[in-house]
């Protein structure tokens, strides 16, 4: 059973919907979430009678038709008053009106097919609680049944958690409690563990409780914790009356959020809401999202339907230009990219030994210098590559037009018999992997060259992505293919190198699988299935490389761990990321862009390509520290090794009964 995992996941994304409203517009058609089941209890053997049974079902009628605001109490009574169903709902205090109707609606839902013939029955969703019977328990304190929820993971310092979590709760449990008359009984409180991890406490009573009994309730919950949840990363108690939870991440909305500064948002972004005018006591309106949805979305419509004009002419013209052969301007862009082979053998003193920079996947690449002076770097491809020339010069002129700062510039290409040669722009520190992994020179690369070369490496592949003309699945991200320029720079070499050996660019599976092992994502080492989504796996590795300053592979023998990201996920689970910063760089790092940078690897490198982040998600992670990342769970390797799985699962117990 991994209901509580699944929960997890969809009250995260619902965070983030809310707390980003992701850049990716298309979220707005994903805002209505599916309410997330949790429990239910129906009393048993009970004899209902058929008015019982249609008095229960205008009850649910009335509770969901009725479920605008986050409490709702109602009677349904007829001539005979033995009949009559009390019912209510709560929705859980940061539930948009919206959401807490979908909730009701499915708890309703399910009841009349699960719980019909029941005099009795209380249902717990993520997001809202429906109980109903035919004794009057308005304002009445009931605890039993309890149920118990737990994450499964262990926390390090139990006895110091445990005191800081009931601290933390008890405050929840006052404020909760102590709100002012005809306002919900609901409190959300936080604490700080460590510098990077912090504890999120919720407490909520119905609303029909008086402020003792609420916090009577609250108070016998709050009791029940070490025996639900002791030492554990996240739990809840659920009771009919009212429930607690905690967990490491944030997994309810902020009603009030405190103005935090924005870092300056990439370009195109909507803002996270953070004004305090949009809050109100119930949230963000759906309102406020389509007003701020609508308007972009028009413009973007407007610009992708400007440049589906744009590239249909193009392409029209394009089309025009092969029926009437050889247009001047065609051929002048492809031909003023090519270099005459004599050129290049002069440039590389004829591909000598001692020119020889380094040999890659598809060939052997050398140092040159043409008349010009300019340094070039020549790539000189394997003659077996499965390519005409007329395909290979198409796509030498995609690649070529490609222009991003962390790109390496493709400057031109050379055709001749049997050669195929890539030329482009010299990187004066030659490549990542050169500097990184050597021990005198690693100490050339402080914490904040790092940081910027995480940084443009995330630019470059989201450029690849998402912002180019074509999308490109680069496919063998790894250190050896970033380039440093003179002042570190980093330059994402060999993209679009997959397309010019004639290996099919959109997604779904090869028959060939190209890729650096170690880099690659455990869907394409095992089924040839790629995605952007390999790509930010590869980058999830080479983020933990620059950090530690170690070689993914290197840490097989040491018997430590199968691989750097399994070192580093085994640090973070102790609570002490840090380990993975290289020594030499400890003087000049900040733990804070550390901590951030290996969370964020560790996101990128999730079994699930779907709990992988965008490249476009990661650069916004990396720009702006307000957005709330997810927990990362553990990542590919472990569950291949045969270890335990770390998931949080359920564990339910009806044993607690205190007063009803
Ligand atoms: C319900 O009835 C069944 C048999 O009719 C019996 O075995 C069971 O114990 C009863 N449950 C309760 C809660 O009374
Ligand atoms: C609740 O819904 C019922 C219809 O199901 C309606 O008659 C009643 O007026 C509603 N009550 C409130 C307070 O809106
Ligand atoms: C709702 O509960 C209150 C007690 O908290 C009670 O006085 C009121 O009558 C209830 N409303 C309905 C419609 O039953
Ligand atoms: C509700 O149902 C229970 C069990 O069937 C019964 O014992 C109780 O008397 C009922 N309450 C009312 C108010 O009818
Ligand atoms: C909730 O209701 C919606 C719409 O009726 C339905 O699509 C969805 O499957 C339901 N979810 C659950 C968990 O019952
Ligand atoms: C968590 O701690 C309990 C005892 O406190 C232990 O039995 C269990 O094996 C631990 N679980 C993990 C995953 O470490
Ligand atoms: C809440 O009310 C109780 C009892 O009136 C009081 O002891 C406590 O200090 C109050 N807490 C807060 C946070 O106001
Ligand atoms: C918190 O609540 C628990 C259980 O009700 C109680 O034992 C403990 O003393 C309380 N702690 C504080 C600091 O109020």
């Amino acid at each position: 059973m991994n209901s509580y995992s699944t929960m997890s996941l969809n009250s995260l994304n619902l965070f983030f919907l809310f707390s980003l409203i992701t850049f990716l517009l298309i979220s707005s058609t994903t805002n209505a979430q599916n309410p997330t089941f949790l429990y239910q209890v129906c009393s048993e053997n009970d004899t209902t009678t058929s008015t019982y049974k249609s008095n229960l079902r205008t009850l649910f009628s009335s509770l969901s038709s009725n479920a605008t605001k986050e409490f709702y109490n109602t009677t349904v009574t007829s001539r005979t008053a033995s009949n009559t169903v009390y019912g209510l709902y709560l929705c859980r205090g940061d539930v948009s009106s919206s959401g807490c109707q979908q909730c009701v609606t499915n708890a309703t839902q399910k009841l009349s097919t699960d719980c019909s013939s029941s005099k009795r029955a209380v249902i717990w969703y993520d997001e809202c609680m429906v109980r109903y019977s035919n004794n009057s328990f308005f304002s009445t304190v009931a605890t039993s049944p309890a149920i118990f929820l737990m994450n499964t993971v262990n926390i390090t310092n139990q006895a110091s958690f445990m005191r800081l979590l009931f601290d933390t709760m008890n405050e929840s449990a006052d404020k909760a409690a102590n709100s002012s008359v005809g306002a919900k009984k609901y409190a959300t409180n936080e604490a700080s563990i460590s510098s990077f991890q912090t504890l999120y406490c919720l407490a909520q009573c119905t609303d029909d409780l008086s402020q003792q009994d609420c916090s009577t309730c609250l108070s016998d919950v709050i009791g029940a914790l070490p025996q639900c949840c002791n030492g554990k990363q996240g739990g809840r108690v659920l009771v009919p009356s009212c429930n607690i939870r905690y967990e490491l991440y944030p997994f309810y909305r902020n009603l009030t959020p405190s103005p935090s500064p924005q870092p300056s948002a990439a370009p195109g972004l909507v803002p996270p809401i953070t004004n305090p005018n949009l809050g109100g006591s119930s949230g963000i309106s759906s309102g406020t999202i389509v007003a701020i949805v609508v308007p972009i979305s028009v413009a973007m419509l407007l610009f992708i339907v400007g440049l589906c004009f744009l590239s249909k002419r193009l392409r029209k013209k394009k089309r025009d230009s092969a029926q009437d052969p050889k247009t001047e301007t065609d051929i002048s862009t492809v031909e003023s990219l090519r270099f005459d082979l004599s050129t290049l053998e002069e440039a590389t003193n004829k591909f000598s030994e001692a020119n020889k920079l380094g040999e890659g996947g598809f060939g052997v690449v050398y140092k040159g210098s043409l008349p010009s002076g300019q340094e070039i770097a020549v790539k000189r491809l394997s003659k077996n590559s499965g390519q005409g020339g007329e395909q290979f010069k198409n796509e030498v002129e995609l690649v070529a037009q490609l222009q991003h700062r962390n790109l390496a510039t493709l400057l031109g290409f050379c055709l001749e018999g049997e050669e195929k040669i890539l030329v482009y722009e010299y990187a004066a520190n030659k490549s990542l992997d050169y500097i990184l992994f050597d021990p005198e020179k690693q100490r050339l690369l402080d914490w904040t060259r790092r940081y910027k070369i995480i940084g443009g490496v995330a630019r470059g592949i989201k450029y690849l992505h998402e912002d180019s003309r074509v999308k490109i699945i680069h496919r063998d991200l790894k250190a050896s293919n970033v380039l440093l320029d003179g002042d570190m720079n980093p330059k994402i070499s060999d993209f679009g190198m997959a397309k010019l050996f004639g290996v099919d660019q959109t997604q779904g599976n090869t028959s060939r699988i190209v890729g650096t092992y170690g880099y690659m994502s455990p869907e394409y080492a095992m089924h040839g299935e790629f995605s952007i989504k390999s790509d930010v796996y590869s980058f999830g590795v080479l983020v933990m490389e620059i950090i530690s300053g170690k070689k993914n592979s290197s840490f097989y023998e040491t018997g430590v761990a199968e691989d750097l990201v399994c070192y580093a996920w085994k640090l973070w689970k102790n609570g002490t990321p840090l380990e993975l910063v290289d020594q030499t760089v400890t003087e000049s790092y900040t733990p804070n862009e550390a901590i951030r940078c290996i969370h964020i690897g560790l996101l990128c490198v999730q079994e699930d390509p779907e709990d992988r982040p965008t490249m476009a998600t990661v650069v916004l992670m990396l720009d702006s520290f307000s957005v709330t990342l997810p927990v990362p769970k553990q990542p590919a390797f472990f569950l291949h090794s045969g270890s335990v799985p770390n998931m949080p699962t359920i564990q339910i117990s009806q044993s607690e009964s205190t007063t009803n």
